[in-house]
């Protein structure tokens, strides 16, 4: 018989392990991080709203693995029992025995609360549901559903198999134990948690994502062509990537979302979108899922 857990504390008083992890979204961020999970032995419930955006999520994780195999960094078996841990879904109802939910949907607000009542109508009351949201409140979305000490954000970043931060929300409401279960997941997916306060795009997007805008008004401007401020910023300030490269990368999309959440939440105009990233989104130049943004990606 499993040992009974209160507030997810084993018998012992330890954190008890994440076993079983919930993935609303098959998108970037959340094949990402259904992939990893599993590559960390965890089973993982992927679910999309339709079964053409899950697949293109499962075929996302199969083709990375793929890679891996070719390049002799896991046997082909390694893959399948990996993949074997995957199951997809389109119902929300087959998270509900997973002792945490992680929802990766589009950066709004309105989409984020009402997965969050959809999970919470399902799982265990005290699963813990945790937002991968680039910049929208965690104390806000926390207060949309009951017993709201559940809820903390784990900000994993792009590509997930690769970068090894997780910026740790804690919500105004967020409890103790949330925290340790979160920390403890982070650490089992191999991910270095970095805890920060609940403030709009927490630490990484408030600096990452006005640079970003900086970098499309001086565009705009005619200051520099898109190739030659990617490289001023690559040779002049060591950045691995230039600024508009990374936004094609993240997507303008989530870009535009970051800078209007920034902009509203703090009230603050030197948060204001850069005219012409909102011509780029709406003009559907979304950069790389897209095939063009900034830069030109071609057939992908
Ligand atoms: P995406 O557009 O690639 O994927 C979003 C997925 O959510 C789509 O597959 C969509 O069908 C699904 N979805 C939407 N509503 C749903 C619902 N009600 N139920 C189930 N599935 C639903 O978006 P991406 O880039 O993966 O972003 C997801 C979240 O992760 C956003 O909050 C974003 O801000 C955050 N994020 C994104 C990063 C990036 O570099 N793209 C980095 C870190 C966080």
């Amino acid at each position: 018989m499993p040992a009974e857990h209160h507030n997810g504390v084993d018998d012992d008083g330890s954190e008890r392990a994440i076993r079983s992890l919930g993935v609303i979204g098959a998108g970037t961020m959340g094949s990402g991080i259904a992939q990893v999970a599993a590559m960390a032995g965890i089973e993982v419930m992927l679910v999309d709203q339709a079964d053409a955006w899950l697949d293109q999520g499962l075929k996302a994780i199969a083709d990375d693995l793929d890679r891996s195999v070719q390049k002799e960094r896991m046997t082909g078996q390694q893959r399948d029992t990996i993949l074997s841990r995957i199951t997809g879904s389109t119902a929300m109802a087959d998270v509900g025995d997973c002792d945490l939910v992680i929802e990766a949907v589009n950066e709004s607000f309105a989409t984020k609360a009402s997965v969050f009542g959809a999970v919470a109508d399902v799982v265990l009351p005290d699963a813990i549901i945790v937002s991968n949201t680039s910049s929208i409140s965690i104390t806000a979305l926390a207060g949309t559903i009951p017993n709201p000490g559940r809820v903390a954000g784990m900000h994993f970043f792009n590509p997930v198999q690769i970068l090894k931060l997780v910026e740790v929300i804690r919500g105004i409401q967020t409890s103790d134990a949330t925290l340790g279960r979160v920390h403890a997941l982070a650490a089992a997916m191999g991910k270095t948690a970095i805890d920060v306060t609940d403030s709009p795009g927490f630490v990484a997007n408030r600096l990452l994502i006005p640079m970003i805008n900086e970098a499309v008004f001086c565009l705009a401007e005619g200051v520099a062509n898109a190739g030659a401020i990617d490289e001023v910023m690559k040779l002049g300030a060591a950045h691995p990537i230039g600024p508009l490269a990374l936004a094609d990368l993240i997507g303008l999309d989530i870009c535009l979302d970051i800078m209007e959440t920034l902009h509203s939440d703090f009230g603050d105009d030197k948060y204001r979108p850069a005219p012409l990233l909102r011509q780029m989104v709406s003009a559907g130049r979304l950069g790389r899922k897209s095939g063009s943004g900034f830069h030109e990606y071609g057939d992908q």
